[in-house]
């Protein structure tokens, strides 16, 4: 589908009581690539999977980077703006509750901007293999706002500063922050889809509004 200002694939729900999920692939992804990875994480939820909209030598991004690690942050605000207000259309459109979003790589990334800049869109978040994209004063209230961070200790496209800076923004915003760093890389593990797996049974649906 390409209405609501991003190609995108909605899935509705097919078990009641499950969150949503808000499905942002990674640097090369597509609307498709989460999907099956989303069913082992959280079967029956509604999904709603974007594309990104900026190519990087043809690969999809939802952000510009200068190079990588170092975002362009003027685009990076824009395409942020331009995605919640997707999420809060698409909402509207396929009537679902606030999102849990689940990101990975340049998603995960983008999910964090949102939190920090939106947190009302995100029912909570699913980080894997995020960094703090940009500093920012004062800090959003996400008082109670359940988070997973997962992170890999050889991830050698996240730096450990720039996940243990995101870890540390967050907790001091108030969110309900889980954050474990694996014993991996960049690459998600099946350990990885076991704590999502986990995490969305236990904290996908507090609070659900
Ligand atoms: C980013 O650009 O968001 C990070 O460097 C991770 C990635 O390459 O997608």
């Amino acid at each position: 589908m390409t209405d609501l200002g991003f190609i995108h694939r909605f899935i509705p729900a097919t078990q009641p009581g499950k969150p949503p999920l808000l499905l942002l692939h990674g640097t090369g992804g597509d609307e498709n690539d989460l999907v099956p990875l989303a069913a082992q994480l959280s079967p029956g939820s509604a999904l709603l999977s974007p594309r990104g909209k900026v190519l990087e030598n043809g690969m999809p991004r939802f952000f510009r980077r200068l190079a990588e690690g170092v975002f362009d942050l003027a685009d990076l605000k824009v395409r942020t703006a331009e995605l919640a207000d997707f999420i809060a259309a698409a909402r509207k459109a396929y009537g679902i509750d606030a999102p849990v979003a689940v990101g990975f790589s340049n998603g995960a990334n983008i999910a964090a901007a949102l939190l920090l800049t939106r947190p009302q869109l995100l029912h909570g978040a699913v980080l894997l293999r995020a960094m703090l994209p940009f500093e920012l004063e004062p800090l959003p209230d996400l008082a109670g706002k359940p988070v997973l961070l997962l992170s890999g200790s050889n991830d050698t496209m996240i730096s450990a500063a720039g996940r243990e800076r995101l870890a540390a923004v967050l907790q001091a915003a108030g969110a309900y922050l889980v954050y474990k760093v694996l014993p991996t890389g960049h690459n998600l593990t099946q350990n990885d889809l076991n704590l999502a797996a986990q995490w969305l049974k236990e904290f996908g649906l507090e609070h659900l509004t």
